[in-house]
């Protein structure tokens, strides 16, 4: 299966009201549009007549309509022409769908399932979108070590005197990694301890599952005691979704969830940690931007202990999501 088989998240479901909207799909420019039914549409952002962005167009009735010369298209691409009534342009067009706050697209036809990537019973936080000048593997590699938190962050994970005492343990299957961190939380502030039911002492946890079908990371954060590992309130799920757009480029969208006990403080808790959560990624997008060679090649680096999932995610990213077909973008 190629990339495009597998459906990706491609725009945050409020960012698209009367106007169509360009979006990119692993490298392919298409088309959101919503008719006026209420019913979305995604066709390639590129008029059959003389190639007009159809993104520039408008939204008639329930069909399409390109600026230049007023052809217009339905959901499925089909196409009318006002100037020559026997013409039957047609426009290529995707599967689309909306599920966690975004519009995601897939080829038509393909069999792929839209992800589930939270437990049902979780209340979710926010869903966040970013476009980041580094390619698809630099960013998996971000997501998928913990290494990072400890000078990259503010609130997120370990901190550098506990960084040394971090276990982590690797699970690899023919269609995942796993990565299981565990060891002394950061210091975070007091309120928020509170909030969340932290007990001084007790150790983070981040698991981590990389999936490739498409490429994405699901994400569960919880404490644990030290002692007896007695599960501790403040479970939070989440979930980033890669796009790339070239091989210098990517764009990333991400879920955020917390436990319903959590949920009745949601209407405080979901601006607080959506900032927090952007703000905290913004951290990761500013130092992965200022990566001085952003070769996607591992030889010639010095790795540590937590760097080991570099090499089995690139692996499966070839083979698992890559095909010859769009081996272009790389
Ligand atoms: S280019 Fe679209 S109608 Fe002519
Ligand atoms: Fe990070």
């Amino acid at each position: 299966m190629k990339a495009h088989n597998f459906w990706h998240p491609v725009l945050k479901t409020k960012d698209i009201k009367r106007q169509p909207v360009s979006v990119n799909f692993c490298g392919k420019e298409l088309v959101i549009f919503r008719g006026e039914n209420g019913i979305l549409g995604a066709l390639e952002d590129c008029c059959p007549h003389r190639r007009m962005r159809l993104s520039k167009g408008t939204v008639r009735g329930n069909r399409l309509v390109c600026p230049y010369h007023g052809w217009n298209y339905d959901r499925d691409g089909k196409g009318t022409s006002p100037s020559t009534s026997g013409l039957r342009p047609c426009v290529k067009s995707y599967d689309i769908a909306e599920k966690y706050g975004a519009i995601w697209v897939k080829e038509l036809h393909s069999t792929a399932e839209l992800p589930v990537i939270v437990n049902p019973e979780f209340h979710q936080v926010c869903t966040l979108h970013y476009r980041i000048q580094a390619p698809l593997e630099l960013l998996v590699d971000n997501f998928s070590e913990i290494e990072h938190s400890c000078t990259t962050h503010i609130f997120l994970g370990h901190d550098l005197e506990g960084i040394s005492r971090v276990e982590s343990y690797l699970e690899v299957t023919e269609d995942a990694v796993r990565i299981i961190n565990k060891g002394p939380q950061r210091k975070i502030p007091r309120f928020l301890e509170l909030l969340l039911g932290y007990k001084r002492g007790s150790l983070f946890v981040g698991e981590l599952e990389v999936l490739f079908s498409p490429v994405h990371i699901n994400i569960k954060n919880y404490w644990i005691s030290p002692n007896d590992s007695e599960f501790r309130k403040g479970e939070a799920q989440g979930a980033v979704f890669f796009n790339p757009v070239n091989d210098q480029e990517t764009e990333m969208m991400m879920f955020s969830f917390m436990s319903s006990e959590l949920a009745v403080f949601s209407r405080f808790l979901n601006p607080l940690a959506t900032f927090l959560l952007d703000y905290e990624t913004k951290l990761d997008k500013k130092m992965l931007e200022g990566i001085t060679n952003k070769n996607i090649s591992i030889v010639g680096m010095q790795l540590g202990r937590f760097d080991k999932v570099l090499k089995l995610t690139r692996e499966r990213i070839k083979s698992l999501y890559w095909q010859k077909d769009v081996i272009s973008l790389r």
